[in-house]
């Protein structure tokens, strides 16, 4: 299973590399954590400022920063070659780099700006990592880590229907309040929480075509095949019997930052 993986990652991102953009949700705004950080910043010293997106997937949050922001140099890095491959195809003059996040061949304080947008539940030795990017901070810079909060958000659709996928992520990801006593033991100052709670209405068969293929959702190519194939024969049989337009559903986006002391 994708967990024995030799290099300890939960899903190898080389086999969903080509089709992962195919999600409209995937696409980025422009950071807005970064421009909050940029706006405590003189705009003559933008040019000497270095950002780095971790776990930056096929690049798309650098692409969108680096069309909207003109200044800084900008660095992402995967573990996976094959998401890698995508970014660079979207643009050259991102430096795009293949490293695991516990260990990034980066000279120490050699970034301002360093985001993870949901990819630290990938990460094997969470701890191990916080310390490479406070490691990798200038005095005075900032990390912003974005990622969903599965437990704050129980009523999910996708663990309505896929229980295991509740129990997986439950496991994977670190709660929020854990997550801050961790920044703080790797050194951060300054560590804020903010979460995002929403409740929505969806369309059952667009949710339908969310889970299929099952490789739009890491957690679902983690879950067992007679959990998976439940979960779908029994999402068809509420849209066979009328069950569909408005199902409610809820999401947390947890945004968490913490600055390296001058
Ligand atoms: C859900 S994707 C998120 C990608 C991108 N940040 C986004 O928001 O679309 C998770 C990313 O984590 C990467 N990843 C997995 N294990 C990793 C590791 N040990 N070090 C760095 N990146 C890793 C995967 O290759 C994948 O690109």
């Amino acid at each position: 299973m994708p967990r024995s993986l030799s290099h300890g990652a939960r899903i190898d991102y080389d086999t969903v590399a080509a089709g992962y953009d195919s999600q409209p949700y995937r696409q980025k705004e422009v950071d807005a954590a970064l421009l909050a950080y940029l706006e405590r910043i003189p705009a003559h010293k933008w040019p000497l400022l270095r950002v780095l997106d971790i776990s930056c997937g096929t690049g798309n949050q650098l692409v969108a920063d680096k069309a909207a922001i003109t200044g800084p140099s900008w660095v992402g890095s995967d573990l996976f070659y094959g998401m890698l491959a995508q970014a660079q195809a979207k643009d050259k003059n991102i430096s795009w780099v293949q490293a695991d996040a516990c260990g990034m061949p980066f000279v120490c304080n050699s970034f301002d700006f360093i985001s993870q947008q949901f990819g630290f539940h990938h990460i094997g030795p969470r701890s191990m990592m916080l310390r490479e990017v406070y490691r990798l901070l200038r005095p005075g810079g900032c990390f912003v880590m974005t990622n969903i909060a599965p437990q704050e958000m129980r009523q999910a659709l996708l663990y309505r229907y896929f229980p295991e996928a509740l129990d997986v992520d439950l496991s994977d990801f670190v709660s929020p309040d854990t997550l801050v006593a961790m920044m703080k033991d790797a050194g951060f100052s300054a560590v804020e929480l903010s979460l995002d709670r929403r409740v929505s209405q969806v369309d059952l068969q667009d949710f339908l075509k969310k889970v299929q293929p099952r490789d739009n959702n890491s957690t679902l190519m983690i879950i067992s095949d007679m959990a998976y194939a439940d979960g779908v024969a029994r999402m068809k049989r509420d849209i066979g019997r009328g069950v569909g337009l408005h199902v409610p559903t809820e999401t947390c986006i947890l945004t968490l930052s913490g600055e390296k002391n001058d």
